[in-house]
């Protein structure tokens, strides 16, 4: 354990941008973070964990506009959804702020200021950027749209082409226009503030920074000195302006500039901690000047190279006090069923969602802390191996050992456990507390995974130990009454020590065991420190469900198919048909506009597969003409076997978004008609048209 206490640790998880509610890879990250804070509080150690919203930049601009209200009121908006997420999975900051607050103001002009004047790393240059001449303002490299330069494809962004994965700059896309207006841009000369981060004094400073040792993780130590390979002489200066009209902060004597949106950012970390310590009366500069402060921030890894060269440098050159005890800790990205997620909509999981349908908050906790470790390694959430993990450790190994001893112990001995037997010579006990500096270690070093796996080897011990003497055989005999008490007291004291290792984890659990155990709030330093012998605890009360299989069906996004949920009740709305039975009342009346934006293909089910684990769903892979194949799950299960598709051609709605689902991305929708009541009438039929009609052909 460590010996110098307490440590004093500023720690930040990435500032998220205020442009959408939160989605899972967010609370990914949060998790991670708050699992290592909380146990840095567990040692008594002095933790403030502050994030912000990243309110700045021309998307949020955009969509503010788009939206009709100010920037601020939009990004008001996002926020104001923050804490229904964070308090429901457990987060645990001590401040929530706005890069678009005064503190961020001051603190981004401040460290400009020095920049430019002691250290004199800002220069200007005068550069030739694009300009939409309809709206009259210089286009960031998302507002810019082409052909790419490498494979040709339509559409693609002024940075990097999502077909082929090029990256570029945007003056090579072929046939750009603006993503905002649609106008060819042109090329417009514009003098720009650059950060000179190929100054050798920079250059010397972060060769130095990346070979601290212990500092970079080693894949990151890898990727920084590729990037300053060449003695730096590969590095390029920062371009850190933006023309108005600009949603960010002015730049200091630079009038109708504002700072770029990722120049203010890592800055909003320190001003959200100035901002809790002006609300806690707290002395930020001294907090800051102090040696001991550790500057910790958890990021992922598409944006390592702002907090690995551009964000040390700026901190070093403007003087920053604890740039030798800055750490940052990057972790992989969150996948889905080995999907990747997509940076603006997430995946197909919703952590309101998840909270809504009543899933524990807990288990996903448990379930990301069992999969994390120190590497930049990504995370893959299977729904199965959720179910498993959740299922099998915390409620069949953990949670059973209080549900087989706290019942006993009430009912029989008036609450009272005894505990003369936790003496150091103990095995029962003193294996359980050996094991206290191994896990301590291996949360320290954000190997939660492996701490976990260590914590459940300990509980299968007990539980073995359970087995071994049946409380429930002893309680049938009178007789055995001493050796029951002294069983189910090994079993609490066993779960309470268990607890202590978990609560990082499972904060929440950890505070339904105090009560249940009657005692204040578990320490690290307690592991020790058994329940007094007499101790009274209070009555069992069930601490957590198993989880049910189908919550993860209702998890994901609702089947794209409207035929793979036939509603089970018939609608109230349904009218009567010519035949006298019902038809469903008529959707309300559309244009033909209406009907155009809907893109109808003939489709060729070229290959039909079952989908393991769905009993609704089938994979169609599909040919709509464009020389490469869809992926779309439906839900005809019921009606057809694969066989009897494969080779067939039918209707599919060809420009709909595509979905993230539990399976996999579906790429479109097949029509297949049914009735409104489907028990009353059962049936799916997908449609297929008449013969002549190819695979492309548009309906109209
Ligand atoms: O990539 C992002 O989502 C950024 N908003 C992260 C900013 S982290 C910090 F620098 F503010
Ligand atoms: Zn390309």
């Amino acid at each position: 354990m460590s010996a110098t206490l307490p440590r004093k640790l500023f720690v930040t998880a990435a500032l998220p941008y205020a442009n959408a509610p939160f989605h899972i890879g967010h609370i990914m990250e949060y998790i991670q973070a708050d699992i290592w804070v909380r146990f840095q509080r567990m040692q008594g150690h002095e933790v403030d964990f502050v994030c912000a919203d990243d309110a700045h930049g021309t998307p949020i601009m955009i969509a503010a506009e788009k939206a009709g209200v100010t920037p601020q009121e939009f990004v008001a908006r996002i926020a104001a959804g923050r804490k229904q997420h964070l308090d429901g999975f457990h987060i645990s900051f001590d401040n929530w702020h706005s890069t678009d607050s005064p503190e961020n103001t001051e603190l981004s002009q401040a460290i400009y200021r020095r920049l430019r004047d002691d250290a004199k790393l800002i220069t200007t240059k005068t550069v030739e950027r694009f300009y939409d001449p309809v709206k009259g303002m210089f286009l960031a490299d998302r507002n810019i749209k082409g052909e790419c330069p490498k494979c040709g494809a339509k559409d693609q962004y002024g940075d990097n082409c999502e077909v082929c994965g090029a990256a570029y700059e945007p003056t090579e896309l072929k046939n750009p226009y603006s993503a905002l207006t649609g106008a060819t841009p042109v090329m417009k000369p514009v003098e720009q503030y650059f950060f000179k981060l190929s100054d050798p004094r920079c250059v010397a400073f972060l060769q130095d920074w990346l070979n601290t040792p212990g500092r970079l993780q080693p894949e990151m130590v890898n990727k920084v000195s590729e990037w300053l390979g060449n003695d730096g002489k590969d590095l390029a200066d920062w371009d850190i302006s933006r023309e108005a009209p600009y949603f960010g902060i002015p730049i200091p004597d630079a009038p109708g500039k504002y700072f770029y949106v990722w120049l203010d950012a890592p800055v909003g970390y320190l001003a959200s901690l100035k901002n809790y310590c002006s609300k806690k009366g707290i002395d930020y500069e001294a907090l800051l000047n102090d040696p001991a402060t550790e500057q910790i921030h958890f990021i992922g890894k598409d944006i390592v190279s702002f907090h690995l060269l551009f964000w040390p440098a700026m901190l070093k050159f403007s003087g920053h006090p604890v740039i030798d005890k800055l750490k940052v800790y990057v972790h992989g990205h969150l996948t889905v069923s080995g999907e990747k997620m997509s940076k603006s909509r997430g995946t197909g999981i919703s952590p309101l969602r998840y909270l809504e349908i009543g899933m524990n908050p807990e288990w996903l906790r448990y379930y990301i802390a069992s999969k994390l470790n120190a590497k930049v390694e990504d995370l893959d959430f299977n729904p199965e191996d959720f179910v498993a993990r959740v299922n099998s450790d915390l409620i069949g190994k953990y949670i059973n050992i209080a549900s087989r001893a706290a019942g006993f112990i009430t009912k029989r001995f008036d609450g009272k456990v005894v505990t003369d037997w936790a003496t150091a010579s103990d095995t029962f006990i003193s294996n359980l507390r050996n094991v206290a500096p191994e896990i301590h270690a291996m949360y320290d070093h954000r190997e939660f995974g492996k701490a976990l796996r260590a914590v459940m080897e300990q509980a299968d011990h007990i539980n073995a130990y359970v087995d071994a003497n049946k409380p429930w055989e002893l309680a049938k005999n009178p007789g055995k009454d001493a050796a029951l008490q002294e069983v189910c007291s090994r079993l609490l004291e066993a779960f309470r020590v268990l607890t202590i290792y978990l609560k990082p984890v499972l904060p929440e659990l950890a505070r339904q065991v105090e009560a249940l155990l009657n005692i204040e709030p578990l320490l690290w330093s307690q592991v020790g420190t058994p329940l007094p012998h007499g101790h009274k605890v209070n009555p069992y009360t069930h601490l957590m469900t198993r989880v049910d299989a189908k919550m993860l069906d209702a998890l994901f996004d609702a089947p794209i198919d409207a035929t793979a949920t036939p509603p089970s009740q018939p609608s109230p709305s349904q009218g009567e048909g010519a035949d006298g039975g019902t038809i469903e009342e008529l959707a309300p009346e559309i244009k033909i506009d209406d009907f155009t934006r809907i893109d109808l293909r003939i489709a060729k089910i070229v290959n039909c597969e079952q989908v393991d684990g769905s009993d609704k769903l089938l994979r169609l892979t599909l040919d709509v003409g464009e020389g490469r194949m869809r992926n779309v799950f439906s839900g005809i299960k019921s009606a057809y076997q694969p066989e009897e598709l494969i080779g067939k051609l039918t209707v599919m709605v060809a420009n709909l978004a595509p979905r993230k689902m539990k399976f996999g991305v579906s790429e479109g929708m097949v029509l297949a008609a049914s009735a409104s009541d489907e028990r009353a009438k059962p049936g799916i039929y997908i449609l297929n048209p008449w013969p002549g009609a190819e695979p492309g052909m548009r309906i109209r």
